[in-house]
């Protein structure tokens, strides 16, 4: 077999095997192209002797004549079957993945709802905060344990400069912005010098809300949290005030729900202490308020019956998936 005919066989088999547009147009430069593999023997015939130039050049002249066109012709008929296929409306639907809500989102979209049809807006606040807003203003005395090294995130060389350990200093930001009646939610990042295990994050989510009026009492405290459980888990979840402290209200109560046969705590709450008010330039005589605090993941881990808060930053595919939209 000489180099046309090997070159014939290789040029059929290929053709054989191509379909799309790209497949012909490649088949037809590799061929017949400027450096194509045909062009190039018919280039060097003049090597062979004289008798073998002639018959290995009428193979060669004969396949180019055959296929140069017929390729272009080919790669025409596949533009057209695909372009044909793109616009063919009977063609079977593919299913393509669907995105989803993080879980986290999930919950918060639902605090959003619940509290908004309650008539709370919710505001942003600062992620970087300073020792008088995330301690002082909040009146959290100066030896106060949450202030120690092991508790805080600090700037460092920044002293009064730090992370966040709470989402209270946005009840302190909002104070000194807006007269009451005050309702405002917020939900963001809060960071604390915590190890990272099944139960703790150094980095988790808080819910705040906070209500100041005239006349706010602890009853309509216990009715807006109660009604919040009972929107997020069900009519009829048993709900109890446990008594606790906090520097920023007085009186303060955690929360603890009924679910799957354990008491939950879910919630730390209470009436805006007088001297936060007075902090921000509201008359404590005039005015009260109250306020709370939650953990995000806690909620979604209780909703959903995740075991491990280090699910929520992972990532994991076969996880995430379990949240469809
Ligand atoms: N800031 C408190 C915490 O992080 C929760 C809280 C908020 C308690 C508002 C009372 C009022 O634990």
């Amino acid at each position: 077999m000489n180099d046309a005919e090997k070159l014939r066989r290789e040029l059929e088999e290929e053709i054989q095997s191509a379909s799309s547009p790209d497949d012909f147009e490649r088949i037809r430069v590799k061929y017949f192209g400027k450096k194509g593999l045909v062009t190039l023997a018919l280039k060097s015939l003049k090597e062979l002797p004289l008798k073998e130039r002639k018959r290995v050049g009428a193979q060669l002249n004969a396949l180019k004549k055959e296929y140069e066109r017929e390729l272009k012709k080919k790669r025409e008929g596949a533009r057209a079957r695909y372009s044909a296929k793109k616009w063919d409306y009977t063609f079977p639907g593919r299913v393509s993945e669907k995105g989803g809500f993080h879980p986290l989102s999930f919950v918060e979209l639902r605090i959003r709802e619940i509290f908004s049809s309650l008539g709370f807006k919710f505001v942003d606040g600062p992620y970087i905060e300073t020792d008088y807003y995330n301690f002082e203003a909040l009146n959290v005395p100066p030896h106060h344990p949450a202030r120690e090294m092991h508790d805080t995130f600090y700037v460092k060389g920044h002293g009064s400069i730090l992370l966040r350990t709470h989402t209270s200093p946005v009840q302190i930001r909002t104070m000194e912005k807006m007269k009451p009646p005050i309702r405002v939610g917020h939900i963001g990042r809060v960071f604390r010098v915590d190890p990272f295990d099944a139960s703790h994050a150094p980095a988790f989510t808080q819910f705040e809300g906070l209500y100041v009026d005239k006349g706010v009492t602890f009853k309509d405290l216990k009715g807006t949290i109660m009604h919040f459980i009972e929107e997020l888990f069900g009519k009829g979840t048993a709900v109890k005030f446990l008594p606790t402290y906090f520097p920023f209200t007085e009186p303060s109560a955690e929360v603890y729900m009924r679910w799957k046969g354990e008491w939950m705590e879910i919630l730390g709450c209470g009436m805006v202490h007088p001297r936060v008010l007075k902090n921000v330039g509201i008359d404590p005589e005039e005015y009260t308020g109250f306020a709370f605090g939650m953990g995000v993941e806690r909620i979604a881990m209780i909703k959903y019956g995740i075991k491990d808060i280090r699910l929520f930053t992972e990532n994991n595919l076969k996880f995430l998936k379990q949240f469809p939209l």
